[in-house]
């Protein structure tokens, strides 16, 4: 049932809608990633100041940390528009080349899941990038002709859940290459209290402390769970969310203290009970939960591993004294010290 609550919905049209009227629209309203703000603004600043697009951006982390978000406010703070799509839905160069076709100077061109943009089309956006042109050939056969197409100077910002799958040639291309981590509580909370006023409900301070703690570090699982929660609040006819009542929802939406779901919980579990706590290769984990390793190693190892509840090893995964402890399992290893 909470198995969702990691993953990307932005299929379900109406759960992205209210992402989006989530979404703060500048720098200002953009809370935490506090060093990443500070050094973007200046980079804003200075290209503001030059009259030159932006450098191209790279944005890495687990989902659900604010990378689209982001890459909309920097636009915003840019002034500019931005295109927004995604690695595979460029299917072809052409497609490449019909989006930069459409941009203006400065625009901001938004690429998701940048790792999955096929090979053709990361080819071709090298010399889009360092150059702002691209060659491209022209009819079939005898009267096939390289064409030189040049661009409008842009900012590419490319987002990825794992930039450890990007080429090298790409990744060089980046000006600027910022990794996003997880939310300090404080921040989740100041960012529970700004969509509880989007929402039009009442939450107080205790409950957006419980609510924060309990959102493992990421804002679209604080505001997915904000959502349920007041439908709880609602049928019990609660005016006002205190820490008691996301406890009872969260407890009832299988969300315990520190967070984790089913899922995290399966996880740990089959490797204590299967392997002895690991070591476990990530293939076997992934395996044993049926889920892609894409999706344990993007959306369920990195909290794990944040938290102190995994560890990596050279032999693979394995469960710390402080995920045993959490679990109420007796601990009988001796904790690896690496
Ligand atoms: N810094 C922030 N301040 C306030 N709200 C935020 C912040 N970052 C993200 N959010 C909220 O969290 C939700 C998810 O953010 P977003 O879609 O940008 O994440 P993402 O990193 O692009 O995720 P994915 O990797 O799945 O694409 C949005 O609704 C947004 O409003
Ligand atoms: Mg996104």
């Amino acid at each position: 049932m909470t198995d969702d609550l990691l993953r990307d919905s932005d299929s379900d049209a109406a759960e992205s809608s209210i992402e989006r009227s989530l979404r703060p629209h500048s720098l200002k309203q953009y809370i935490g990633q506090v060093a990443l703000k500070t050094r973007l603004s200046v980079y804003i600043e200075a290209a503001k100041q030059r009259e030159e697009a932006l450098d191209h951006v790279l944005l890495y982390g687990p989902p659900g940390l604010g990378k689209t978000t982001l890459a909309i406010v920097i636009a915003n703070e840019m002034a500019v528009n931005i295109r927004t799509t995604s690695g595979p839905a460029i299917e072809k160069s052409g497609d490449l080349l019909a989006l930069l076709n459409e941009l203006a100077p400065g625009d901001v061109l938004f690429i998701d899941e940048i790792h999955r943009l096929p090979k053709p089309v990361e080819e071709m956006l090298y010399s889009a990038m360092e150059d702002f042109y691209v060659d491209i050939v022209v009819g079939e056969g005898p009267s096939a002709h390289p064409v030189h197409f040049p661009l409008p100077p842009f900012t590419l910002i490319g987002a990825t859940t794992r930039a450890g799958m990007l080429s090298q040639p790409l990744r060089d291309r980046f000006g600027i290459v910022e990794h996003m981590s997880y939310y300090t509580v404080d921040e989740l909370a100041e960012i529970v209290e700004r969509s509880s006023k989007i929402f039009n409900m009442q939450i107080d301070q205790y409950g957006a402390l419980e609510l924060a703690r309990r959102s493992r570090g990421t804002p679209r699982i604080a505001n997915r769970l904000l959502r349920r929660v007041r439908d709880f609040a609602m049928v019990k006819q609660e005016a006002v969310i205190d820490d008691r009542m996301v406890d009872y929802a969260l407890n009832l939406l299988k969300v315990d203290e520190m967070g984790l779901d089913q899922v995290d919980h399966k996880i740990l579990m089959m490797m204590i009970n299967h392997y002895h706590g690991g070591p476990v290769g990530v293939q076997t984990i992934a395996a044993n939960i049926g889920e892609e390793v894409d999706t344990v190693e993007s959306m369920y190892e990195p909290y794990l591993l944040q938290i102190g509840f995994i560890q990596r090893t050279p032999r693979g995964r394995m469960v710390t004294a402080s995920a045993y402890r959490h679990l109420q399992i007796p601990f009988e290893g001796e904790e690896t010290k690496r």
